[in-house]
C-alpha cells in the first residue's frame, strides 16, 4: 500500500525549514573567522559574487530536480541520470559522516547550556571547562546522546509536523537572539577593533592578527568551500526539502530569500562574536596574534572567557548566545537527518510497503549517534584514540587535518571530498548531460519571466564546475597539507583537474540508452 508522502503546510513553513538549515555552526564560528582570516572586506565581495553565480544557481537547480521528482536525494539521481546515478549516494554519506561530527559540537553547547546556568550560581567557568570537558568522555558522550534525542523526537513527527513546527519558532527565536548578543558584543570596550578585522580589507595582517594574507586561488577555495556548507547545497537537503514542495512555488525567490537569509546571518553572527572575542583577549593583554578566533576554540574558549569576565550576568549572556547556537544547530542537524529518512521511506515505499517514519527514525539516529560516539569520545584528539594516534603518525611529517582528530577526518571525507566532488559532478549531469533546461522547465512551474533563464544556462555549464574544481582542490590541500611535502599544491590541483575532465567527457558522450532513443 501507497502512504501519502508529507508535505510543507505552506510555503514560509519551507523558507524557515530551509533557512534554519542553512544557518548553522558555519554561519557562527567559521564565517566571521574566515572572513577576517581571508581578508575581511575583500573576501565578502568574493563570497557575495559566489553566492550568486554559484549557490544560487546550486540551489535552484537541488530544489527543481527535487521538486520534479518528488523522492530522496538517492532515487532523484537514479531517475535523472544514467551515468552518474550513484551521486545521491555521495550525498547520504556526506550527510551521514556529517551528521555523526555536528551532533558531538551540538553536545557541547547544550553542556554549555548547563555550566553557564549553574555558573550564575555558583562562580563562573571559564575557558578551561573546555578541555575538562573533553577529558571527560563520558560527559560529551552524554550531552551527545541528548541532542541526537532532541533532534530524534523532532524528524519523528515528520515533514510538516515535527521540521516545520520547530522551525517556525526556531528560525525567528535564532534572529531575536542574534540581535540580544549583538548589542552586547559591540558594548564592549574596544569593540570596533572587531569591525575592523572583519570589515576593512587587510586588517587582520595590519592589526597583528595574522602574519600573512592567503593568496587569491586560496581565498577563492575557503570562500567557495564556505558558501556551499553554509547554504547546506551538495548534501542532498535541498533536493530532499524541495522534494516535498509545492508546484506552484516560485523557486528561483525562494532560493534567493535562503542565500541572502543565510549571508545576512553570517555577518550578524561575525558581529556579534568577533567583537567580544577581540575586546575580551585585548582586555586580558594577550598579544593579539594569541586571540583564538577559530574552530572550537573561538565560540567554547574564546567566547566563555568574555562570559566569565562579566560575572554572574555573564552567565544569563552565556545561556543566551549557546541557546542560539543550540538552535541553529538543531535545525541543521534535523535537516542531514530528513536526507537519511525521505531516503529510506521513498525506498520502503517503493516496494508497496507501509513505511513507518518513526522506526526509520530511530534506526538512523541510532546508527548515527554510535559512530558520533566515537567523535566524542576522541576530545578532538585529547584522549589519544584519533587516527593519527591509531596509525602512529602523531610525530610525523603525515600529521595533519585529516588524522588530528575523529571529528577532522569525517569531516574531511564529508565536507573535504563528497560535497565538492558531488557538487562537481551534479553541475555536469544537469549542465551537459541532461541539459539545463531540464531545471528551467521546473522553474517555469512557479515562475513565468524568462529573465533567469540564459544566465542560469550559463553558470551551470561554465562557472559552476570550474569554481567547484578550484574548492575541490582547496579543501583537498587543506586536509591533506603534510609538513616539508611542497609539492602537495601542484598533486592536488593536477587530480581534480583530471577528475573534472574525466566527468565532463563521460557527461557529455551520448549513453546507450539516449543513442537508441534518437
Ligand atoms: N549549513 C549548515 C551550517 O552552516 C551546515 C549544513 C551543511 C547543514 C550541509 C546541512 C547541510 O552550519
Amino acid at each position: 500500500m501507497k502512504e501519502k508522502r508529507g508535505s510543507w503546510s505552506s510555503n514560509l513553513g519551507f523558507l524557515l525549514a530551509a533557512i534554519g538549515s542553512a544557518v548553522g555552526l558555519g554561519n557562527i564560528w567559521s564565517f566571521p573567522f574566515k572572513m577576517g582570516k581571508s581578508g575581511g572586506f575583500t573576501f565578502l565581495i568574493i563570497y557575495i559574487v559566489m553566492v550568486v553565480f554559484v549557490g544560487l544557481i546550486v540551489m535552484v537547480s537541488e530544489l527543481s530536480v527535487g521538486r520534479r521528482s518528488g523522492r530522496g536525494v538517492v532515487d532523484t539521481f537514479h531517475m535523472l541520470s544514467e551515468k552518474f546515478k550513484w551521486v545521491g549516494w555521495l550525498c547520504v554519506i556526506a550527510s551521514f559522516l556529517i551528521l555523526s561530527f555536528y551532533s558531538v559540537l551540538g553536545g557541547y553547547c547544550l553542556y554549555y547550556i548547563i555550566i553557564n546556568a549553574a555558573g550564575i550560581f555558583t562562580g563562573m567557568p571559564d575557558s578551561s571547562s573546555f578541555t575538562a570537558m573533553l577529558t571527560s568522555p563520558l560527559v560529551s558522550i552524554g550531552v551527545l546522546v541528548l541532542f541526537m534525542a532532541i533532534c530524534t523526537v523532532i524528524v519523528r513527527g515528520g515533514v510538516s509536523g515535527g521540521i516545520e513546527k520547530f522551525n517556525k519558532i526556531g528560525t525567528p527565536a535564532l534572529f531575536a537572539i542574534l540581535i540580544i548578543v549583538i548589542i552586547r558584543s559591540l558594548t564592549l570596550p574596544n569593540a570596533v577593533e572587531g569591525l575592523k578585522f572583519m570589515f576593512k580589507p587587510g586588517y587582520a595582517v595590519e592589526g597583528g592578527f595574522i602574519s600573512e594574507a592567503p593568496d587569491f586561488i586560496s581565498v577563492l577555495g575557503i570562500a567557495g568551500g564556505q558558501m556551499f556548507f553554509s547554504l547546506s547545497l551538495a548534501m542532498g537537503i535541498m533536493v530532499t526539502y524541495g522534494s516535498y514542495l509545492d508546484k506552484g512555488e516560485n523557486l528561483v525567490k525562494n532560493a534567493g530569500v535562503i542565500c541572502i537569509a543565510d549571508t545576512l546571518v553570517a555577518l550578524l553572527a561575525g558581529v556579534a562574536v568577533i567583537p567580544a572575542a577581540i575586546s575580551n583577549g585585548l582586555a586580558s593583554g594577550i598579544p593579539v596574534s594569541e586571540i583564538k578566533l577559530n574552530g572550537p576554540n573561538l565560540l567554547f574558549c574564546t567566547l566563555q572567557d568574555v562570559f566569565c569576565s562579566m560575572g554572574a550576568i555573564g552567565g544569563i549572556f552565556g545561556m543566551i548566545f549557546y541557546i542560539l547556537v543550540l538552535l541553529a544547530a538543531i535545525s541543521s542537524a534535523i535537516s542531514f537527518m530528513e536526507v537519511l529518512i525521505t531516503h529510506r521511506l521513498d525506498r520502503v515505499s517503493a516496494l508497496g510497503k507501509k513505511p513507518n517514519r518513526p522506526r526509520v527514525t530511530l534506526a538512523f539516529s541510532a546508527a548515527v549517534t554510535l559512530l558520533a560516539v566515537l567523535v566524542a569520545a576522541c576530545g578532538l584528539g585529547a584522549n589519544g584514540i584519533a587516527p593519527a594516534d591509531l596509525l602512529g603518525l602523531k610525530d610525523t611529517a603525515a600529521y595533519a587535518a585529516w588524522n588530528d582528530s575523529w571529528l577532522n577526518f569525517m569531516d574531511f571525507f564529508s565536507e573535504g571530498i563528497c560535497m565538492p566532488l558531488g557538487a562537481v559532478i551534479a553541475s555536469l549531469v544537469v549542465g551537459w548531460e541532461l541539459k539545463p533546461k531540464i531545471v528551467l522547465d521546473e522553474v517555469h512551474n512557479g515562475c513565468n519571466s524568462r529573465f533567469f533563464d540564459s544566465f542560469f544556462t550559463f553558470c551551470i555549464k561554465i562557472i559552476v564546475p570550474i569554481v567547484m574544481t578550484f574548492v575541490f582542490a582547496g579543501q583537498l590541500y587543506d586536509f591533506l597539507a603534510c609538513r616539508g611535502f611542497a609539492a602537495a599544491k601542484a598533486v592536488c590541483y593536477a587530480v581534480t583537474i583530471a577528475v573534472l575532465v574525466i566527468c565532463a567527457v563521460i557527461a557529455v558522450i551520448p549513453s546507450e540508452k539516449s543513442k537508441k532513443s534518437k
